[in-house]
């Protein structure tokens, strides 16, 4: 197995290219399915979670190839099978993301129900429910979901709750079905708005996204074309908290600073200097910096997928901070961790209490989820000494060549089997 080794204490400077998002570039893969052309997709970035959506759909009989440069070319014309299983939906959640668009496009999808997850148990009622609302006919077999429909017909949704991927699986599934579909409550996230804008680039007819009501006219056929992947703004983020955690000087060139301005904003609170540009965000540390207290809401507010990046900083920021977690119900898995540095953080049910302190000392480590180990890297670049990080899988699933952008800042880190 794999493990990461940090020297602490460099201060990371210069200029780090952010990489396509992750959760942007998984669904506008997974909409190839919906047409009988072919898309080509471009800064889709090099992880495995990518590798794993590439292996789904030739295992249903599209033909994708990759090239080094981060472009994708995805032809379904010859689609031959239905079925996502247990082995790929159980490595990777967003699996479920072939239901909408297999449904739509062939009136049969069978997709393993995915099982827990270590930040909470992540249902995926509300995916179902929809396709539900859309005229599909769903029964769970021997664990696996068997989705039926002769033909979608449109209908108002709304979402208890906002989901990112279950707003993207209804849309896809939405915009061949019949007549118009409106969802209420609808996630707001950039990654929804990037793939609505790749869906209506193929003949598709959304309105609204990027905002809680997404109205979709269904078409009878949609076209291929060439799309882009937004920046990863968890990485921008990551990068941005790597600056303020060591001192450092960093821009975060090719990037969204609009997507990422909840981080900006707290960033500047706990006193670090953050300016921003057309594709860019410069972070300068000044000095220790300051507690400041987050609460975790769907977008625009605080992303979840930050929470323990910016919980690391605040374990060596001057003050009490309190961070309270309202999007998943088990996402304090790193601070068991973080308390093996020398970090104060009391947990009380969805809600952490970081005492600041003074420096974190190195330890071994073990990485538990992709954006946990995250924050366990940003610890391992302020400790005192030398952290050994295992299980460093998790954090291949969505950084792109983390230790060498690390590396081409300064930081004193690799990897070794
Ligand atoms: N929820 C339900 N029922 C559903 C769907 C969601 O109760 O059918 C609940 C979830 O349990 C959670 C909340 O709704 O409490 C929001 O979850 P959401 O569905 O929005 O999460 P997701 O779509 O499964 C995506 C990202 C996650 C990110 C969340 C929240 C992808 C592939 N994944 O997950 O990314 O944390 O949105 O922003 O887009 C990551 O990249 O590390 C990651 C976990």
């Amino acid at each position: 197995m794999e493990k990461i080794i940090i020297e602490g204490g460099a201060r990371l400077d210069g200029i780090v290219r952010i990489s396509g998002a992750k959760n942007a570039a998984l669904p506008v893969i997974v909409a190839s399915i919906l047409t009988d052309k072919e898309n080509k997709i471009n800064n889709v970035p090099s992880l495995k979670d990518v590798d794993t959506t590439c292996q789904l759909l030739k295992g249903i009989g599209v033909r994708v190839e990759r090239s080094e440069d981060g472009q994708v070319i995805a032809d379904a014309s010859h689609i031959n099978d239905t079925e996502a299983s247990y082995d790929l939906v159980r490595t990777m959640r967003a699996s479920v993301l072939v239901l909408g668009p297999l449904l739509a496009r062939l009136g049969k999808a069978k997709v393993s129900l995915p099982g827990g997850c270590a930040i909470g148990a992540r249902p995926i009622n509300l995916h179902l429910k929809g396709l539900e609302m859309l005229g599909a006919k769903i029964t769970l077999e021997h664990g696996y979901i068997v989705a039926e429909a002769k033909k979608l017909k449109g209908n108002r949704i709304y979402f208890d709750i906002a989901t990112v991927t279950g707003t993207e699986n209804v849309m896809m599934a939405a915009v061949l079905a019949e007549g118009k579909t409106i969802i209420e409550n609808a996630a707001r996230e950039p990654e929804v708005v990037n793939l609505a804008s790749v869906l209506n680039s193929m003949g598709a007819l959304i309105r609204g996204a990027g905002t809680d009501i997404i109205e979709i006219d269904g078409v009878t056929k949609l076209k291929g074309g060439e799309h882009t992947v937004i920046p990863d703004r968890i990485e921008t983020g990551t990068f941005m908290v790597g600056a303020a955690i060591t001192g450092g000087d960093v821009e975060m060139k090719d990037c969204i600073p609009e997507h990422i301005e909840p981080l900006t904003m707290k960033l500047r609170e706990a006193g670090a200097y953050v300016d921003t540009g057309e594709g860019w965000i410069r972070v300068r540390g000044n000095g220790r910096t300051e507690s400041v207290d987050v609460k975790t809401a769907p977008y625009p507010g605080f992303p979840t997928d930050m929470q323990a990046q910016l919980m690391t900083l605040m374990t060596i920021s001057e003050g009490t901070s309190v961070i309270t977690e309202t999007i998943f119900e088990n996402r304090f898995m790193h601070v068991a961790e973080l308390r093996r540095m020398g970090a104060d953080i009391k947990v009380e049910g969805n809600t952490a209490v970081i005492n600041g302190v003074t420096k974190l000392s190195a330890a071994p480590l073990m990485a538990t989820d992709l954006r946990a180990s995250a924050s366990l890297i940003l610890a391992g670049l302020a400790a005192e000494g030398e952290t050994v990080i295992s299980r460093v899988y998790h954090l291949d699933r969505g950084y792109e060549a983390i230790e060498k952008k690390l590396s081409a800042l300064g930081a004193k880190v690799r990897r070794i089997k």
